[in-house]
């Protein structure tokens, strides 16, 4: 899509900082276009990495999932030679669907339309009364099911562009790469997605999610009752003062985030921070896994793994949160004030089944759609949307706290997170070059 010079001044409006007078405003009009919706679609989504899903889905060879990404459906499977590739998931022949599962394992893809069979790279490897195609159709590329312009790894995590000309994976998650690793250094013999996951489905435009997904500043007011209920049933914790301690913010590069913190969460985390909720029994356990990890990976590097909690997203629309579990959620827009979310548990291989049901507790506690915590964060964002759909001419969200101070002093109730999004997306909208840096 090339931008017209009217487009890009418009764009060029919609996010304006003062860094004299410390403001940074969005207009509302970004949550409630569908103009501005469908240029995000290009000029964001088709020019950066996307999460599709981690390497445990996919563990063995033929194991395959059905993902859409982008509104594309998309097959991402580990083939017979062990290869992991994302494939459109339509035919060749007429573009019919070919896979209808969500998971599995699967020799060969077989269309139901006329039945062409490809094997699990791709490749197309039969089609019934083939005496009727022309003469080498078999070597030839379009008859291949067509794979995804990029595909690649970071520890388990696996991403997909749609740009091949895009950077490498690794140069673009930048300093986000650290906080990923602190998660896959956990389980000694790796993570795995915990079977199942939730699915559920917001009125809100999709940035309303991904500023939320790293906004400590909603917490005590949103989540009041979670922490009352979690406070009155553990009794007061010795480390826990979230009027003291604000933990931090860092801007990872490329409109990456995270915000982290030691002892302002009351929570339990299952590696590894005792909660009294779980009993002395749980304790030891506990004390147990923390050394195992002080040995692996050295103490100081195992007092952040196994004490602090961390909020992470990754641009666009990834976010994952390592925190009294860890969560992968994955958001996809669907129109300019709808998305669906998909989150999934990550977890040690091989945990203890003492250690899976305190972390799966957790979870659905805090994190499920029916817990003390998401609904009422979607029931804000819905809100949010609501109320910017009164009166579009009336007109910024004001993302300003703590752009006076300096860049390494913002904590979790500033938005510097939140600014670091917005300057990318303003980047890659307007389609600058610009290096866009500051609090
Ligand atoms: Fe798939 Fe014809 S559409 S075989
Ligand atoms: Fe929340």
């Amino acid at each position: 899509m090339a931008l017209s010079a009217a487009d890009r001044r418009l764009i060029d409006s919609l996010v304006v900082e003062d860094r004299s007078r410390g403001t940074f405003r969005v207009s509302r009009r970004v949550f409630a276009d569908p103009d501005i919706f469908a240029m995000e679609r290009e000029l964001v989504y088709d020019r950066v990495w996307l999460y599709i899903g981690h390497a445990s889905e996919i563990a063995q060879p033929g194991t395959f999932v059905t993902r859409r990404v982008n509104g594309r459906a998309l097959i991402l499977v580990r083939d017979r030679r062990g290869t992991v590739r994302a494939l459109y998931n339509s035919c060749p022949h007429r573009g019919a669907v070919i896979c209808k599962e969500h998971a599995g394992t699967a020799r060969v893809f077989r269309c139901s339309y006329h039945g062409w069979v490809f094997d699990t790279a791709g490749k197309l490897a039969d089609i019934p009364v083939s005496d009727a195609m022309f003469p080498g159709y078999e070597s030839d590329p379009l008859l291949n099911m067509r794979e995804v312009a990029r595909c690649e790894e970071y520890r388990g995590f696996i991403f997909v562009s749609f740009d091949p000309n895009v950077a490498s994976l690794d140069d673009y998650l930048a300093k986000s790469k650290t906080f990923l690793s602190y998660i896959a250094d956990q389980g000694e013999d790796g993570m795995e997605v915990v079977d199942g996951a939730e699915e559920y489905c917001i009125e809100a435009n999709w940035k309303f999610m991904q500023e939320n997904s790293v906004d400590g500043y909603h917490a005590m007011a949103t989540h009041s009752t979670y922490i009352e209920y979690s406070i009155a049933r553990d009794g007061p914790k010795p480390n826990f003062n979230p009027a003291q301690n604000y933990g931090r913010v860092e801007q990872l590069g490329n409109g990456h985030s995270v915000s982290w913190s030691v002892g302002s969460t009351p929570w339990g985390r299952p590696y590894a921070r005792w909660t009294p909720a779980w009993g002395e029994e749980a304790r030891l356990e506990i004390e147990e896994i923390e050394r195992r990890i002080v040995v692996r990976v050295g103490s100081e590097r195992a007092r952040i793994i196994c004490h602090s909690d961390r909020n992470m997203t990754i641009f666009p629309n990834l976010a994952v949160h390592d925190i009294m579990g860890i969560t992968i959620r994955n958001l996809m827009p669907t129109t300019h004030r709808a998305h669906d979310i998909v989150s999934r548990a990550l977890a040690p291989v091989n945990e203890s089944d003492s250690s899976r049901l305190r972390r799966m507790r957790n979870y659905v506690e805090f994190l499920g759609p029916a817990g003390l915590a998401t609904p009422d964060d979607v029931e804000m964002l819905e809100m949010c949307q609501q109320g910017i759909e009164n009166n579009l001419d009336y007109s910024w969200n004001d993302v300003s706290r703590g752009m006076c101070k300096d860049p390494d002093q913002q904590t979790k109730l500033d938005e510097a997170q939140m600014r670091t999004f917005w300057r990318r997306w303003k980047q890659l909208m307007t389609g600058s070059e610009l290096e866009v840096v500051g609090a």
